[in-house]
């Protein structure tokens, strides 16, 4: 996902949403919300409101409502009446102008063509080559005895699978993850104006000449089928195509890593649900949707508007207001959850939304679940006797609303030597 992450806000506010305090343990204040004010108004710099949904079945309404609400600040009402904060979103560059920002006609059609080059059967095949990688960088770490997980395996896991699924060969790697970098959360990156302005240009060159590489020589990679997805007669343009590949990278490593991430820190943190899951290997799908639900890579969704002065929850939405789901408050609310803030992996009917829900619902998910499960069962094979290296309190938190994921997390386990 590429929507830039907020910057503090100047108003003080009710709910604090933004502090490393916060962030260490946000869900007792999303308890809070639930309870108090399950729509929360924050108040923008501008003036402007943003409203926080923290409720499960608030959250599933918005989601699922793709009339009321909308994507694409420009196809909110009346368009004088839409925020600074909105405008600026709205003059996002060309490369970040893809589906998950557009609304139906775009989106359908968009979505249409993606699926006919993402399919599940090109996924499923990818399981040999994610067992290789993850063993790969298991190998790389193994005789040193400790690592930050995040550095060395949760982040380059996802990027190396993403980019072996569109083509792009090893030795770019490395190239391609510090271009998309660029174009994912500018601010939070140190990245002035201009060198971002150049990684984003670079990029797009290679993806041109990619492209046009794979329209003479198709390969089988997702690339190639891409460039020829065809829908009712309808194809990708250039530009389509290269906002489509870069929201598939970014898409495909921000969220994967806080998968591993959260995943691998809740286990360890619950060593007992660890030792079912070892004694029983069968448990690890089950397991990977408890760990989405428990502490879930995605905190919000992406924004969205009302099209119209929509009552949600009992409470008046103006025309123009910018809504944000709250997934991981969702996904911890009792009325929907036993138990809900108990890691359980044997939960059953476990309807958790980290990958959101309706229309945009998210795309990589059998990708994810696949390079989840993969990623923390061998990782937990392999080291058995894991450990934290430092307290969990002293865990730094990613800043930002969007993401909910860990900056390092260090590990060690014993060595033979
Ligand atoms: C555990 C990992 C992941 C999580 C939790 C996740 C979560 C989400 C969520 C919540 C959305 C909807 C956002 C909204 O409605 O505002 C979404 C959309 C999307 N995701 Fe994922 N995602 C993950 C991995 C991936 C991967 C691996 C890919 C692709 C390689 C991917 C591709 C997409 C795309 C293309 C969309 C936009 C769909 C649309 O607008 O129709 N995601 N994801």
């Amino acid at each position: 996902m590429s929507e830039k992450e907020e910057s503090q806000p100047l108003v003080p506010q009710q709910y604090d949403l933004f502090s490393p305090l916060f962030k260490a343990d946000p869900f007792p204040t999303f308890a809070r919300m639930r309870q108090e004010a399950p729509l929360h108004a924050h108040q923008a710099p501008d003036g402007s409101t943003i409203w926080y949904i923290t409720r499960y079945e608030d959250v599933t309404t918005v989601l699922r409502d793709d009339q009321n609400f909308c994507k694409d600040p420009r196809n909110a009402c009346p368009a004088g009446a839409i925020s600074t904060a909105s405008r600026k979103t709205a003059a996002h560059q060309r490369i970040n102008e893809n589906m998950l920002f557009s609304d139906p006609p775009d989106h359908t059609r968009l979505r249409a063509l993606v699926s006919q080059a993402f399919t599940p059967r090109r996924v499923e095949r990818l399981a040999p080559r994610i067992q290789a990688i993850a063993d790969q960088l298991i190998d790389q770490v193994q005789a040193l005895g400790e690592m930050d997980l995040i550095a060395a395996f949760a982040l380059p896991l996802p990027v190396f699978v993403i980019c072996e699924m569109l083509g792009i060969p090893d030795s770019d790697r490395e190239q391609v993850a510090d271009w998309s970098q660029a174009i994912i959360s500018p601010g939070s990156r140190n990245l002035n104006y201009s060198a971002r302005k150049r990684k984003v240009r670079a990029f797009t060159t290679y993806l041109e000449q990619m492209f046009m590489d794979r329209q003479i020589n198709p390969r089988d990679d997702l690339v190639s089928a891409l460039v020829q997805a065809e829908e009712a007669g309808d194809k990708f343009n250039e530009a389509e195509l290269s906002s489509m590949v870069a929201l598939l990278l970014v898409t495909g490593h921000e969220t994967t890593v806080n998968l591993i991430g959260n995943g691998a820190l809740a286990l360890l943190l619950h060593p007992q649900q660890l030792t079912s899951l070892k004694r029983d290997p069968t448990l690890w799908e089950q397991a990977i949707e408890e760990l989405l639900r428990y502490d879930g890579p995605v905190e919000t969704s992406t924004s969205r508007w009302a099209r119209k002065d929509v009552t949600i929850g009992g409470q008046l939405i103006r025309c123009g207001d910018l809504v944000r789901v709250v997934l991981t408050s969702a996904n911890r609310d009792s009325h929907q959850f036993e138990n809900p803030d108990m890691l359980d992996v044997q939960r059953g009917n476990n309807k958790h939304i980290a990958f959101g829900l309706g229309i945009h619902y998210c795309l990589g998910a059998p990708l994810a679940r696949l390079e989840g499960t993969i990623a923390l069962e061998t990782l937990f094979r392999r080291f058995p006797n894991l450990r934290l290296s430092l307290p969990a309190s002293q865990l730094q938190w990613r800043s930002g609303v969007l993401f909910r994921g860990l900056r390092q997390l260090p590990l060690v386990w014993p060595t033979s030597n």
